[in-house]
């Protein structure tokens, strides 16, 4: 998208008018460069680069790599530890974004990619979730500049694996929902936690909410959920400083107060959050044998293949 792009006129957008350009173009045709290259590949431009949820072992290698090339990190503060900085980022200059708006982000990855330096715009977890990464990439983007998105590991990932489970199990989660809080980003309306909770089947991962513990199960409680639903809080995934409260719809409030933490937690609403009660699933139970029933199921055929014939 970027070639035929205001740059080309020597014109300078704003960030805004940029966006509104792109969303635009994104209506009207499908980047070519989804079909030309997935999501491993190195490719031109600034890489939007997820730094996985803290620890600096759970970066990919593809990041680890662009870090240890670049010259400029624009990374997401906090959230993005210090350590995986120090450990990858020694050599650059590293640039915090936070208390700065796209009217000053953009220019300055913009100019250090035009005079040639190798920049990496480096978000916690994985971009695609609550990163506001496209709006960055739009703005570039109509500037002229490519820019592609490597993945990294998201916090429901890391603290899932803290918790010794997995997010969906048979019998107990069949979906799992990546979602937060009303607040000042989010309406009443908007706010579907208490739906995630009633569908019963469901675990509710909940991002920037480690605040509104108290407030999100109060309003569960209201809407008449029962209290004994496991909940996990867990602050700091994967960091040395690595915090987890877990307890219940009725008892989580109190016990997070207790630890004091008001931000960086992921919250897990859910029974998968004790992993209790599941049933074995198909897919280790004799699924090969079941005929054309299993076919449906691409991944578990294809598991099961493997698994009937490596055995
Ligand atoms: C702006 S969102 C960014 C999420 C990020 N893109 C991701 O994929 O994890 C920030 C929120 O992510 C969650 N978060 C990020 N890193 C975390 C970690 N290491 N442990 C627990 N929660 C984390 C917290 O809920 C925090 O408020």
């Amino acid at each position: 998208m970027s070639d035929e792009s205001a740059a080309d006129s020597g014109e300078e957008t704003d960030p805004q008018s940029a966006i509104d350009a792109q969303g635009e173009r994104r209506r009207a045709e499908l980047d070519d460069r989804i079909f030309d290259h997935n999501a491993g590949d190195e490719q031109e431009g600034i890489p939007f680069v997820g730094a996985g949820p803290g620890d600096p072992r759970l970066l990919t290698v593809a990041g680890m790599e662009l870090l240890q090339e670049a010259d400029l990190v624009v990374h997401a503060g906090s959230l993005v530890n210090s350590e995986l900085l120090d450990e990858y980022c020694d050599h650059a200059k590293t640039v915090t974004s936070i208390g700065k708006d796209l009217e000053e982000l953009i220019p300055l990855m913009r100019d250090a990619h035009r005079e040639g330096r190798n920049v990496v715009r480096l978000h916690s977890g994985d971009p695609a979730i609550y990163g506001a990464a496209l709006e960055q990439m739009d703005a570039l983007e109509h500037e002229g500049v490519s820019t592609y998105i490597v993945p990294g590991v998201t916090s429901a990932f890391a603290a899932s694996a803290s918790l010794r489970t997995q997010l969906t199990l048979n019998e107990v989660s069949n979906h799992v929902a990546f979602t937060r809080p009303q607040g000042k980003t989010l309406t009443e309306e908007d706010d579907h936690i208490s739906e995630f909770v009633e569908m019963g089947d469901v675990t509710t991962c909940i991002y920037l909410g480690t605040h509104a513990v108290a407030d999100t199960m109060d309003r569960l409680i209201e809407d008449g959920h029962d209290e004994d639903i496991p909940v996990a809080v867990v602050y700091h995934a994967s960091w040395p400083d690595e915090d987890m409260m877990i307890g219940t719809i009725g008892t989580i409030g109190e016990i997070l107060e207790e630890a004091g933490h008001r931000a960086s937690a992921m919250v897990i609403i859910g029974d998968a959050v004790t992993g209790a009660g599941y049933e074995r699933s198909f897919l280790y139970d004799g699924w090969a044998n079941r005929g054309d029933d299993g076919a449906e199921d691409e991944e578990s055929t294809a598991d099961e293949t493997t698994e009937t014939t490596t055995q």
